[in-house]
């Protein structure tokens, strides 16, 4: 009887432990979908851009920080060890520890991919190096391949193919002539052997091509299927997510987004390049994608899951049947935890997103107390905080002319028109926005080219309505009372 007992109360103390444990994850936000209810919780704060995230067989989120660490986060308490620190890593704006990837089977092949910028004298350059793991750290540093770098359009991504080959996909570096380059290897996905060779069944066997024409690559996934796809940064318009074929052209620097212009029209045909499968004007800087496979979330089952940077949302694409096109379009979270930097899926079916608040680029507001942040989404039944929904991506998009004007021109005039000093130009009072409506509708049409490091886009892409709105908005706003501008106008000055 006492040995029951006792046996009763550990089980007690073993149980509460549990429970704790699990407790300590602090919890956010529900989620409703069309059946499920979901809960977000807090996995780990105080990271400094949480650019990659990766589940591993061992049973453990990894991730890479911006600055250079690799680290290994327990899932039940969220405990993190740090089992890699590359010195030689190089941060400026956007470059620094970037991509990752763990072999896919990981207890067999202890191996750690990663792909970080550094300098080799005055020059930039991108490595994808392999680290072998044992005993709670990263060692044995294999440089893989070197290409350029620069701080800005690096891509970054790595993934594992269906057929255990290395995928990376690389930025055009600034330059974009390097994307239609076949001697260079940016602006591309490359593939290689776990061991840095080159596959003999690429499209050439002495190249690690695979697919070529991009710009700046920020997310890449790989489906159960076996199917690839990719998330891009547009210039000003076009963002994409593109599908991914053996030896396929996708276009950049001549083709943005779907192929309708007459020149992109021209290009296409010359070169039989590849439409992507969801372009995006306004843009949404889309970064971390990965596919949902599992059924524990059903309603997003078969989708590819996209975090996005200027959006700041989450952003669910469900896929049809065959996974070659993208059937609806769901946003979470819009403007709400920040930027969202990366997504991945454990075995279980949970969904991992990280912040990135404390990038180059913050918005304002941000970061929040203890950001960055990887937040854990899961299924639950209870609701005890605030319950968050989703939008359809078409009842989001921009009216009004405040609206046009925060997805178009908010970026630098700022919401309240005041501008960067000695970088963009303030509106309020500015007497370009309350001169004659034809030279300012010009200004918009044609852009300003005068300084290169700091250029006013063209925005001849927008609807004669959008332009009218924008403008009119801008000369009734922060002080301004010039008149109204209608969209015949914005056409006669075409
Ligand atoms: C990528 C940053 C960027 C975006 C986005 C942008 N602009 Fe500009 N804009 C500039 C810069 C830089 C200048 C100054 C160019 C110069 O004078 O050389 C400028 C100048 C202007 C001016 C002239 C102001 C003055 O007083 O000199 C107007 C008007 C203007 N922009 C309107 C817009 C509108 C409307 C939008 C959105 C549809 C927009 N801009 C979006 C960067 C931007």
């Amino acid at each position: 009887m006492k040995n029951l007992l006792l046996i009763f109360s550990l089980a007690i103390i073993l149980l509460s432990c549990k429970q704790q444990a699990q407790k300590s994850l602090e919890l956010l936000d529900h989620i409703a979908l069309a059946k499920s209810t979901l809960k977000v919780e807090v996995l780990a704060q105080d990271l400094d851009v949480p650019w990659d995230l990766a589940y591993a067989d061992d049973g453990f989120l990894w991730v890479a920080e911006q600055g250079g660490t690799v680290s290994r986060i327990e899932l039940s308490t969220g405990e993190r060890k740090q089992v890699l620190k590359i010195e030689e890593v190089w941060r400026q704006r956007t470059s620094g520890l970037l991509g990752m990837a763990v072999h896919p089977n990981f207890k067999r092949n202890p191996y750690v991919f990663v792909n970080y910028t550094a300098k080799r004298d005055s020059l930039m350059v991108s490595r994808l190096v392999r680290y072998t793991f044992k005993n709670d750290s990263l060692y044995d540093a294999q440089l893989l391949l070197e290409i350029d770098g620069n701080t800005a359009h690096n891509g970054s991504r790595i993934a594992f193919s269906a057929n255990g080959k290395l995928l990376w996909a690389t930025g055009d570096a600034h330059h974009f002539e390097n994307a239609q380059n076949d001697k260079s290897l940016n602006g591309k996905i490359l593939r290689l052997n776990t061991d840095g060779s080159i596959p003999q069944d690429n499209p050439n066997p002495k190249s690690y091509v695979w697919a070529k024409g991009f710009r700046n690559i920020q997310g890449l996934a790989v489906s159960n299927k076996g199917l690839v796809y990719t998330s891009e940064h547009g210039d000003a318009i076009e963002d994409e997510v593109n599908l991914i074929d053996k030896a396929a052209n996708y276009g950049w620097p001549f083709i943005e987004g779907k192929h309708d212009l007459a020149n992109e029209k021209a290009f296409a045909i010359a070169n039989n390049t590849t439409e992507p499968i969801r372009s995006w004007t306004p843009v949404i800087a889309p970064s971390g994608l990965t596919y949902y496979g599992g059924k524990v979330i059903p309603e997003w089952q078969n989708s590819l899951l996209l975090t996005t940077l200027k959006a700041r949302s989450l952003r669910v694409l469900k896929l049809n049947d065959d996974g070659k096109s993208i059937e609806s379009e769901e946003i979470f979270f819009a403007n709400y935890y920040g930027r969202l930097r990366d997504v991945c899926v454990d075995n279980n079916g949970a969904v991992y997103i990280s912040t990135s608040n404390k990038d180059w680029n913050p918005s304002p507001g941000f970061p929040l107390a203890a950001d960055d942040k990887i937040l854990r989404i899961s299924l639950t039944q209870k609701v005890t905080q605030k319950v968050l929904r989703g939008v359809k991506a078409e009842n989001a998009l921009p009216k009004n002319g405040q609206q046009l004007y925060q997805v178009y021109c908010g970026s630098c005039h700022k919401e309240d028109g005041k501008g960067v000093s000695g970088v963009f130009p303030a509106l309020a009072g500015s007497a370009k926005v309350n001169g004659t409506p034809n030279s300012l509708i010009q200004i918009l049409l044609k852009g300003i080219n005068q300084n290169p490091s700091q250029q006013m886009p063209a925005f001849n892409f927008l609807k004669d309505q959008e332009a009218a709105q924008i403008l009119t908005y801008m000369r009734k706003s922060w002080g301004n009372n010039s008149a109204e501008i209608d969209a015949n106008q914005i056409k006669l000055n075409r």
